[in-house]
Order: structure tokens, then sequence, then C-alpha cells
């Protein structure tokens, strides 16, 4: 943050302080400052600021050093912990360092100082806060628990990892200002984000029909992205489920791990548990799936009817790119249906520019570019993006041009055009190795045929696969 002098003392502050006040919680000290302190899914008192601890909260490498030539400061070389010899000598000089703002990000010292320090409001500290239960200690502690590897049910542990994933917000790279929606999508999110804030007044009235959103539309829209951005824009936790990953290797255990992946979602709770792939559940439904997957795909229609975003703070998100399979019982299920449609023009541009932010582009006109990339997707102009990149980086260039970006989309529309084409001849195995046209460097017939580029794409929070998308479009 500041000084490492400040870091330091403000931690062994909010250190001692959290010990004396048995009023505060967890949820009031600093995600840093929690770290150091976990164990087994709870933070005990009382918390010692022995140095270890003191450098893993503060990212301050040598603690001592920093503090030493304070007047109220010892250490115990033998315990390794630091202390004040005057804690309000201590206090005095940190609050001659820091305003109102700082004291707000730090809801322990907001509430020993609300009634001290004009500006210093301890709800709105506490609010800013992110909550211990959003931390990725917590997490692990409460999959280890619920799922644990703890030598007998070790395999159950390793399947429920195909099955689901889980982020704590931190860890999710997306923000909603990345992403460019439709008037209607950023509706529909603003009630969700509405309906979370106001929760115990809808319970009251009893609207409890509410947080079950389905997100429709073709690949690359932003489906998955929206989902991740809304976890880390709220700060929930994000729990994503992959349906595929229900298949017949695992069998009776299915039904088991569908059920366990809720009631995680239940304690994670307030968080987001996204299914991608939704059109799995309603193809298992009407085709002659083993009996084992029939019973895991009825065991989470059911898991879906007993969550609520009202009583268990679980909002679920289902996407998918073939709305057409769902039949009525799978739409029931949800209360909002958001449209993912291709971006018009006003889009692509919009996109256009958020995703160049950071580079540097000669002459650039995003309007021109928009003009151009009729039926290309947000997925698809970032790829178009990249590749001018990669081009320009073959001429030792950082600096692009107009002129670059032009001629990315018409590769891109070449390639487009030779996937279309092989799909025609119904040649899938082709389609499906060159379907991520973003691996093959070439743009001639070559690329198609390549079939040792299907999986070296290198987003790692991107792996959803292709050939699913495109399974079903003959
Ligand atoms: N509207 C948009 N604004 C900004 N970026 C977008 C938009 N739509 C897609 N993208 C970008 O395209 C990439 C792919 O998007 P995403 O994975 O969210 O699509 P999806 O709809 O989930 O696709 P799929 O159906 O294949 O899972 C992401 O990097 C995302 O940032
Ligand atoms: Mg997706």
């Amino acid at each position: 943050m500041s000084d490492p002098d400040v870091d330091v003392v403000e931690f062994m502050l909010t250190t001692q302080l959290f010990n004396d006040r048995r009023d505060l919680d967890p949820d009031d000290l600093p995600p840093a400052y929690r770290a150091p302190f976990w164990s087994d899914a709870t933070i005990e008192r009382p918390l010692t600021a022995d140095q270890g601890a003191i450098a893993e909260a503060t990212d301050v490498e040598r603690p001592w050093e920093a503090i030493s030539s304070l007047m109220f400061t010892d250490r115990d070389e033998f315990a390794g912990t630091v202390e004040f010899t005057d804690r309000d000598m201590a206090e005095e000089w940190f609050r001659k360092r820091v305003d109102a703002d700082h004291v707000n990000e730090n809801p322990v010292l907001a509430a020993e100082w609300e009634d001290q320090i004009d500006g210093v409001d301890y709800e709105l500290a506490r609010e800013q806060n992110r909550p211990a239960r959003a931390d990725r200690a917590f997490i692990d502690a409460l999959l280890d628990d619920a799922f644990g590897n703890d030598g007998e049910d070790e395999e159950d542990g390793d399947n429920m990892l195909d099955l689901v994933d889980i982020r704590a917000p931190e860890e999710v790279q997306m923000t909603m200002d990345q992403l460019v929606l439709t008037p209607d999508q950023e509706g529909e999110i603003e009630k969700i984000v509405k309906a979370i804030e106001h929760r115990d007044y809808l319970a009251r009235i009893g609207l409890r029909e509410i947080g079950k959103l389905l997100f429709v539309g073709p690949p690359g829209t932003g489906k998955t992205s929206v989902a991740r951005a809304l976890a880390h824009d709220l700060q929930l936790p994000f729990v994503e489920v992959k349906l595929s990953m229900i298949t017949s290797q695992y069998l009776g255990e299915t039904a088991k791990n569908v059920e366990k992946t809720f009631e995680v979602a239940k304690r994670l709770a307030p968080c987001i548990l996204f299914m991608d792939e939704f059109d799995f559940v309603a193809k298992t439904r009407s085709s002659d799936e083993h009996a084992a997957i029939k019973r895991a795909v009825n065991t989470l229609l059911k898991s879906i009817d007993e969550v609520s975003l009202i009583e268990d703070e679980v909002l679920l998100i289902g996407a998918t790119n073939h709305p057409d399979q769902l039949d009525a019982a799978v739409w029931r299920r949800f209360d909002e249906i958001v449209n993912f449609p291709k971006p018009d023009y006003g889009m692509r541009s919009d996109i256009l520019r958020v995703v160049t932010q950071q580079m540097d582009i000669d002459e650039f006109d995003p309007d021109e570019l928009a003009d151009i990339t009729e039926g290309l997707t947000g997925s698809d102009l970032r790829l178009v993006l990249r590749e001018a990149v990669l081009e320009a980086l073959t001429e030792e260039r950082t600096t692009l041009t107009q002129q670059d970006l032009r001629e990315a989309v018409t590769d891109f529309e070449e390639r487009d055009n030779l996937k279309n084409l092989d799909m025609i001849e119904g040649d899938h195995d082709a389609l499906v190795a060159g379907g991520d046209i973003s691996g093959a460097g070439d743009s001639d017939a070559e690329a198609a045929s390549d079939g040792g580029h299907d999986h070296d794409h290198d987003h790692a929070d991107h792996d959803h696969d292709h050939d699913h998308d495109h399974s079903d479009d003959d």
C-alpha cells in the first residue's frame, strides 16, 4: 500500500484490536490480513503477529527492519514476534499518517475510530470489505470437507474436480467494464444486482421465484465472460459446473456429486453457480442414455428446483448455444432468459475500443472495422486483434496500424470461409482440428488439415470444447 512502516504498524494494531474486541468477526479483517490466519475454514483468536504473518499480510519482506527505528516497538527474537511497547503512542503515530479513506478500508480500525475521526464509517467499511467466505483458503477448506481427499474418498474428490471448478472472486480476471453489453443484458443484470441487494425484502413479500438466469446465444458472445464478471464485480465465489462431464465414466457417483455440488454452493453462499452447456440436459432427457446419467440429470433438475437466490443466496446461471434443444421442462426452471446475440455495428465498434485499450494503434478507426466485421462475435474480434498483434511482432513492431487490422479481418474471413467449406463437405474431423482458427498460423488451405493444432490455444481461462459447438450443426 503505502510506506512499509505504516503498513506493518497497521497490521499489528489491527490484530491487537481484533483480539480485544469480541464484537468483531473475520469479515472485519481486510482479506490480506486474514490470509496468514486461516486454519480449517476458521480464523481463531488470538491472532499472533509474528514476522512471517506480517510479511505475508503486508508484503513487507523484513517487517522488523521497517519498524525498528520507531520508539514504541520491540521484538522478541526468540519467538519471532514484534510488539508495541506503548500502544497509545503507536495509535497516535499511525493516525497522523493516514486519512479517513484509508481507515475505511479496514473495518477493524473503522470500528475503533468511527467516533473519533471525521468521515470514518464502520458500516461502509464493512460493506466494502470482501467477506471471509470469498477467500480462497476458506473455499479450499470447505471443498476438502465436502469431497475430502482423506483416503477412502479419494476417487470421489478427483472426479469432482472434472465436474466442478470453484474460483474465489479474487481469482476471476474478467470485469464487467471489459464487456460490451446490449441494453437488454444490462437491464437483466441490474435487476439481479438489485434482487441480491434487497433479498430480505423479497423474502418478506414472498417473491421467491427469482435468481435463475439462462444465457442463450451463439459461441463467443460473452456468456461465460458475463457470468464471471458478475462474480468478480459482486465479489462472489464462482462455482462452475461442466455438465458435459456427467458421463458414463463415473456412473454411480455422478448423481451424488451433482448433489454435493449444490451442497457446496449453498455453504459457499452467497455465490454464483454457473452451468455451461445446459443443452446437455435436454439431450440426455430425450435420448436413450445410460440410466445412471439420466439419474444424474434428474438429480440436477431436482437440485435446481430446490436451490433459491432468496433463501440460499445462490444465483444460478445456465448457458447454452442450442436453445432449440431445450424442452419446456427445462425452460420452466429459469425465470429470466438473457439473449446473447452476435454484436451489431455499434457493439462491434465498442468491443474493438475496449479490447484495444492497452494497445498503440496508428489512425485507429473502430467504426471502419465494425463496418467490415458483420457477423463476427466478440470472441472473433479478439482473435482478429491477436492475429494483427502477432503479425506486427514478426516485423518487430509493437505499434499497429489501421491497415494491420484491416488485413487481419480479411485473413480471419478467409479462414472462416475455409471452415464453412469443410462443413459442407461433411469433413467434421478436419473441421474440429481447424476449428480453433486462432491456432492455425496460416491462412491458406493447409490450415484446415493440420490436425495437430486443435489444443494449443493458450488462454487458460477459456477452455470450452469446439467440437461440442459444432456437433449438431448438420
Ligand atoms: N460483448 C462482448 N464484449 C467484450 N468481449 C466479448 C464480448 N463477447 C465476447 N467477448 C470476448 O470473447 C471471448 C469469448 O467469450 P465467452 O467465452 O464469454 O463466450 P461464450 O458466449 O461463453 O461462448 P461459448 O458459447 O463458446 O462458451 C472472451 O474473451 C470475451 O471477453
Ligand atoms: Mg462459454
